[in-house]
């Protein structure tokens, strides 16, 4: 029996299912949640929708929420990232309700936004707040926030509908430092309408995904979108927090000269200290054969730099929204544009300089890549699963805040992680462990 769905095409699910079977050998731990939901079902008789990115990874998460008794609908949290053969498959072969098309447009996104939403979910999973956010704008009756897809579903509930749909939320996880930025501004303006795990600002995420996934896929985004020889180019880092350390450091490694423009005194020095060259984005635009933007930030790169950008430089954002590099501005005083190779568009300048933008400013690492590497996304998507079970556990008696996961959850995962890598660590003997606890010892 199909399940409810929109994706581009089913006859794709053989190769989905392979792919994701590929992906899942990397994912021991998240293996090891799966078998443990299967037989304890902690989410049993939850609706758990969720807005990822539909990847082999994520695919391998929401099989784990199904094993531990969720009914799961996913849709994509970026237009560009969903890989179609996954969305196949999961419908096909995993009977889970999929709604997302990779390069389906606006509307259709918060269509399938909606679609999710209609589930009425007792649990919710983001990757940027997009599926909070509409509900909060459900919530306060703001339909100028409101997509017009969104507002539909809002107006087909009515008041009395709305409400429902809120309160039955018991609470929700967010996967990314985007999203948690947003979440914070909702409870600092008191509209966070249930409790929220932070997941993104787990040490066994962050460190990890943010760092060394970002950091690999983004580089794997540019080399598979433009095959260019990194080697010898001068590649401008903006932004020098989890993502844009991995950044830097993953194209030093390919031999590539990194800049670094920064805002934030103590990260632009820790920069220099890392050995890159710190300057204002002005100074760099000159000098820079490829740029990352992975600030989270709007307006890094605008039409006020164009001019100084050199002919031939590739521009790309590995940041969540699309709002780093300013693609209207840049395609709005652009006397030519065309498709140089796909996910890479040339636009002639003024000056005469032809400047390539990357995946239309999106995610290169997940447009024209794969995403990170399961290996990375095992540890955070193994803290979605536990944060879920923990919501189901606590979420009733926890404030509408955003939460921290767990130490417990970090610790066990990290521990997971490195038996399935074989390795072993120390432990603290008696002395050493009322030692590091006490006060009196000294000198
Ligand atoms: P972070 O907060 O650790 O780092 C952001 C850095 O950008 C900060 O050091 C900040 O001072 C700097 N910054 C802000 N505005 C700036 C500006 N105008 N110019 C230069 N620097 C500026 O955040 P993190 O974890 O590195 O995430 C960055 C972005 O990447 C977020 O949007 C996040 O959601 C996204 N992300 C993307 C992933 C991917 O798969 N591509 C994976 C994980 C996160």
């Amino acid at each position: 029996m199909s399940v409810p769905h929109h994706v581009k095409d089913l006859g794709l699910a053989a190769d989905g299912a392979r792919r994701i079977a590929w992906a899942d050998r990397q994912m021991p731990v998240l293996q090891s949640i799966r078998e443990r939901f299967a037989a304890e079902r902690p989410l049993a008789g939850q609706r758990l929708a969720a807005c990822l990115h539909v990847t082999t990874e994520t695919a391998n998460l929401a099989r784990t929420l199904v094993a531990g008794g969720a009914e799961v609908r996913l849709c994509a949290s970026n237009p560009l990232s969903t890989q179609d053969d996954v969305a196949a498959a999961l419908v096909a072969e995993h009977g889970i309700p999929v709604f997302a098309v990779k390069g389906e447009d606006t509307t259709t996104y918060y269509r399938h936004v909606r679609a999710c939403l209609e589930m009425e979910p007792t649990l919710t999973m983001d990757d940027g707040a997009d599926l909070v956010s509409s509900l909060i704008f459900v919530a306060l009756k703001r339909h100028d926030g409101l997509h017009a897809e969104v507002r539909a579903l809002a107006e087909s509930l009515g008041e009395a509908g709305c409400a429902r749909l809120l309160d039955g939320v018991l609470g929700s996880t967010e996967e990314t430092t985007t999203g948690v930025i947003r979440l914070r501004a909702m409870e600092r303006d008191g509209v966070l309408p249930f409790p929220v795990v932070a997941v993104n600002d787990a040490a066994t995420k962050h460190l990890f995904d943010n760092r060394y996934g970002t950091g690999q896929s983004t580089m794997d985004g540019i080399m598979r979108a433009t095959n260019v020889l990194l080697s010898g180019l001068t590649v401008v880092v903006c932004g020098y927090g989890w993502c844009g350390r991995g950044v830097a450091m993953r194209a030093h490694g390919l031999g590539a000269n990194i800049v670094v423009t920064e805002v934030n005194p103590v990260r632009a020095l820790e920069a220099a200290m890392d050995g890159f060259r710190v300057m204002p984005f002005a100074d760099a635009a000159p000098i820079g054969d490829v740029f990352v933007t992975v600030t989270g930030d709007r307006d890094v790169i605008t039409t006020d730099h164009a001019e100084l950008l050199k002919d031939g430089a590739i521009l790309c954002n590995s940041g969540h929204f699309d709002v780093e590099i300013d693609v209207a501005g840049l395609r709005r005083i652009a006397t030519e544009r065309w498709p140089a190779r796909p996910f890479v568009e040339a636009m002639k300048l003024p000056n005469g300089h032809t400047i390539y933008l990357l995946a239309e400013g999106r995610l290169v690492n997940l447009s024209a890549a794969e995403g990170h590497p399961a290996a990375v996304m095992d540890m955070s998507f193994a803290n979605q699963a536990l944060c879920a079970e923990h919501m189901v556990r606590h979420g009733a008696s926890m404030e509408h805040r955003v939460y921290p996961v767990p130490e417990e959850i970090d610790q066990k995962i990290a521990r997971l992680k490195l038996a399935t890598m074989g390795l072993d660590i120390d432990t603290l003997t008696a002395a050493q462990a009322a030692y590091l606890a006490s006060w009196e010892e000294g000198t």
